[in-house]
């Protein structure tokens, strides 16, 4: 395929600032669905759609019918995260700019250049050799509602014998990957109120409840410094990984240390001291405080103590933790953790359940065998730390999720500078456009199995 066309192709994708959490580019995720739309149409989709349009359209496209093929469904996002701190970039978020073989721009990597990806390597195939069924969403970064309720009103979008998703990395350059489960996320914010208005630090300090001091206080005494969440029940769900999984893990080529220094740049790392890095990564839930809002933090000195104080904070969940539960120990822990002068509550912003994937399904055998040959090495199975809030209901249905992705660790997803380096986006098409042609001479095993299990799994 003539790389700079791709490249052209790319950039007019990225160039689209689909900010899915901003109001202000609503029409920018539109005209970002607009585009996939196109490119389906010009795959030769036979059906193509904007879906569930109250919000950013789910794009939904059905290619040319192959008979007897495997169904196969792919799923993607076009949305993208909030861009700032602008100044940080070394070039501007959504101008896609290439240095050093890599292309930066939002997006790049998480998920549009990997959506981009998987539809090049449909193209380069003669014909696209199975049934495509697709599903790129515009609402992945702040919870997927749009697809949750389209797919609680028409599960059988997910009928497909497998369902392919490229929105995560290797695990290391030259090491693709295979997700094994995913963390799932309880995103809230908490606000404690302590007085009717705010009030004058000299008149009232040294009496009046602070509700700056009430909310770090209530924050502080949900974690301990071991790294332990304060909780109660928290951690009574986790299912931990088994010995072998662990032993496998050790394995990786990954190191604690230049972890430290060369993706975090911190002085130590934190949390859970028992456990490995990966372990507190991928196995163990978090909660995390994104920021916090209220009193004064403009330009200069204002004397006043602030009434009420709001944190934006998340939980990262991990098999079999729920939700549901989450949210209700949460809910508690904050009541008991607020001092008494202050009135404290949660509010729910979203949520996903976290995901398994049993990896020794007929259909990861095949995409092991196509890295394998494209890059010569196969998929070693890993987790993610990250969360996919739909991954559940792709699967509802009885299809194997695969789970994978061309990214690499240090692509900087949801930060300045995210890249994606050419040389993998090159490569997968190639993985995926051979991974295609090996699910189509392998379709009646993975078809097969798909039925029996789903068969089971009704009775
Ligand atoms: N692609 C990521 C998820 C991801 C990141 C998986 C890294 C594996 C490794 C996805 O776009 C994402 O960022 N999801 C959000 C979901 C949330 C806002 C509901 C996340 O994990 O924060
Ligand atoms: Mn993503
Ligand atoms: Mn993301």
């Amino acid at each position: 395929m003539d790389h700079d066309r791709l490249i052209r192709d790319l950039s007019d994708f990225l160039r689209i600032p689909s900010v899915s959490t901003l109001a202000a580019h609503d029409n920018d995720c539109r005209a970002a669905a607009r585009w996939v739309a196109a490119d389906l149409k010009r795959l030769g989709c036979t059906e193509v759609e904007l879906l569930g349009s109250e919000h950013h359209p789910v794009v939904w496209g059905v290619g040319p019918h192959v008979p007897d093929a495997p169904t196969l469904l792919v799923y993607g996002h076009y949305d993208v995260q909030p861009p700032d701190p602008l100044d940080q970039w070394t070039t501007p978020p959504f101008e896609p700019t290439i240095r050093d073989g890599k292309l930066f721009a939002r997006g790049s990597a998480d998920d549009k250049g990997q959506v981009f990806c998987l539809l090049r390597a449909i193209e380069a195939c003669d014909s696209p050799p199975v049934n495509f069924r697709f599903l790129i969403e515009g609402e992945e970064e702040f919870g997927s509602k749009v697809l949750f309720d389209l797919l609680k009103r028409e599960p059988e979008r997910v009928d497909a014998d497998a369902v392919l998703v490229a929105d995560m990395s290797y695990v290391a350059p030259g090491w693709p990957s295979v997700y094994t489960a995913l963390r799932g996320i309880y995103y809230a914010e908490i606000t404690v109120r302590t007085a009717k208005t705010d009030l004058h630090s000299g008149e009232y300090g040294g009496a009046a409840p602070n509700a700056h001091e009430a909310l770090v206080r209530t924050l502080a005494r949900l974690k301990k410094k071991n790294g332990r969440i304060r909780i109660p029940g928290l951690y009574e769900a986790v299912k931990l990984p088994g010995k072998a999984e662990r032993a496998a893990w050790k394995k990786l080529p990954f190191s604690e240390k230049d972890f430290l220094k060369k993706r975090i740049g911190g002085k130590a790392l934190t949390g859970l001291e028992k456990y490995t890095v990966l372990e507190r990564l991928w196995a163990m839930p978090t909660f995390e405080i994104h920021g916090i809002m209220g009193g004064f933090t403009g330009q200069g000195a204002k004397t006043v103590i602030p009434a009420e104080a709001t944190a934006k904070v998340s939980l990262r969940l991990v098999p079999d933790q729920k939700v549901k539960t989450v949210g209700k120990q949460l809910a508690a822990a904050v009541q008991r953790a607020a001092p008494a002068y202050a009135d404290a509550t949660v509010r729910f912003v979203h949520g996903a359940d976290p995901a398994e994937v049993d990896v020794s399904r007929p259909v990861f055998a095949l995409l092991d065998q196509a890295f394998r040959e494209v890059v010569g090495r196969g998929t070693v199975p890993v987790r993610a730390g990250g969360s996919i809030p739909v991954v559940p209901a792709l699967g509802q249905r009885g299809a194997p999720v695969v789970l994978t992705g061309v990214g690499l660790p240090d692509d900087r997803l949801h930060a300045p500078d995210e890249k994606l380096d050419l040389q993998q986006l090159w490569d997968g098409i190639d993985v995926f456009k051979r991974f295609f042609t090996l699910l189509a001479e392998n379709g009646n095993d993975v078809k097969q199995e798909r039925r029996a299990k789903t068969s089971r799994e009704d009775v």
